[in-house]
């Protein structure tokens, strides 16, 4: 019934695309994602959350009524069994786009070949410098004086799919890593809404 009512409304109106992000941190690209998502015109729908550990950007999720869960390596045997059930738990949410928003592991064969040229990573350095845990960290100890971030296509390498967007933030005499990568998040964020954006319209 509310659907007949909302094609009446808006003929033209194609359904937004679902999406499932995965995080680990604080979830500052997920609370961009989805405030990006709750425009009217929005291409993309985030249909789930999942995360590797009790992350406190779960919040965001449970905040916006997106179901949220954890899938924790040390809940299971091995690796190879994570491997499934993280497949698995993003394989029920049938999304169009996985995003690696903050996630901090390596996918396995079992995520990686279900979705396959449909999951994207936002990384904080560019790319293909500073690949890894620890670009900000990094990219500072090297003493580079512009850094950023790339948002990339996920293979089985580190950090080396193929590169679909970067930005470029200047690095200051005085920077930590902390307040370098609060730079770095400034720019990532409308980056990575950009890229999903443009991803999802094409569907
Ligand atoms: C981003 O800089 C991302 O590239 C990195 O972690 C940061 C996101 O963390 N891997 P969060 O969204 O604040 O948890």
């Amino acid at each position: 019934m509310c659907r007949i009512a909302l094609r009446l409304d808006y003929p033209d109106r194609v359904a937004p695309t679902p999406i499932v992000v995965l995080i680990s941190g604080t979830g500052s690209l997920l609370a961009a994602l989805l405030e990006a998502s709750r425009r009217r015109d929005s291409s993309f729908t985030v249909v789930g959350v999942i995360a590797d550990r009790d992350a406190p950007g779960l919040e965001h999720a449970r905040a916006a009524e997106v179901p949220a869960q954890v899938i924790a390596p040390a809940d299971h045997p091995d690796r190879a069994a994570w491997d499934r059930a993280l497949a698995a738990a993003v394989a029920a949410h049938s999304p169009q786009l996985v995003v690696l928003a903050g996630f901090m592991r390596l996918l396995g064969a079992p995520l990686l070949d279900s979705h396959g040229g449909r999951i994207i990573n936002s990384h904080p350095a560019l790319l293909p410098s500073f690949p890894g845990a620890h670009g900000v960290r990094d990219a500072l100890a090297h003493g580079v004086k512009v850094t950023g971030a790339s948002v990339i296509e996920v293979d089985p390498g580190i950090d080396t799919g193929r590169i679909l967007a970067q930005r470029a933030v200047e690095v200051l005499p005085e920077d930590t890593e902390a307040s370098l990568h609060e730079r770095i998040k400034a720019v990532e964020q409308p980056m990575l809404v950009e890229v999903v954006q443009r991803l999802t319209a094409a569907d």
